[in-house]
């Protein structure tokens, strides 16, 4: 199931960031401070059991701009469409708030051209630049994330 992320779910959220596995995609950790003033951009997949399982954020970047970021499902869950879902749910967030043009900047390129998203130069997204991307230690050198956009 898929919800929207809760207080006592940040310990499991900042696990999750923290500890991809070392084959996995750039996935930024993210403090707990950050963590609990962005919580409401959260929503989590969680078992049965509601343990967290996978998580995603929507994050609001400007005027219709909206960036998809720490997206993670638990090795053990993935390939059961929690990713999609997860994506999808944030995508649907966007749409009701009004932003029409959502972004991500990733490795797993295929991951997301399977879900609409297609590749776009970063010169578009120069809010994130100046927001995100001036405070990260791998810019610009060490980057290799691909910039990719969907329009709603
Ligand atoms: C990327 C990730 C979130 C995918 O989660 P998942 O739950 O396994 O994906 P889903 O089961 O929802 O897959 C949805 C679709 O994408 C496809 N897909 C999944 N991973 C893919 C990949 N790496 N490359 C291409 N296609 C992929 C699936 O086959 C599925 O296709 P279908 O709808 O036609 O059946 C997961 O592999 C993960 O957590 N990776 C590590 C962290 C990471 O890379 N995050 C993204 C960084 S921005």
């Amino acid at each position: 199931m898929i919800r929207k992320a809760r207080i006592d779910d940040v310990k499991a959220i900042h696990g999750l960031l923290m500890h991809t596995d070392e084959h996995d995609a750039l996935v930024l950790p993210r403090s707990f401070s950050q963590l609990y003033s962005h919580l409401r951009d959260f929503v989590v997949a969680v078992d049965d059991d509601d343990k967290v399982i996978g998580c995603c954020a929507l994050s609001l970047i400007w005027e219709n701009l909206a960036e998809i970021r720490s997206l993670v499902v638990l090795p053990a869950h993935r390939g059961k469409q929690l990713g999609r879902q997860l994506v999808e749910t944030c995508l649907r967030e966007s749409v009701t708030l009004g932003i029409l043009k959502v972004y991500t900047l990733t490795e797993e390129t295929s991951f997301f051209a399977h879900l609409g998203f297609v590749e776009e130069g970063m010169e578009s997204l120069n809010q994130k630049i100046f927001i995100d991307c001036l405070n990260c230690p791998r810019f610009p050198d060490h980057c290799n994330e691909v910039a990719m956009i969907i329009n709603l």
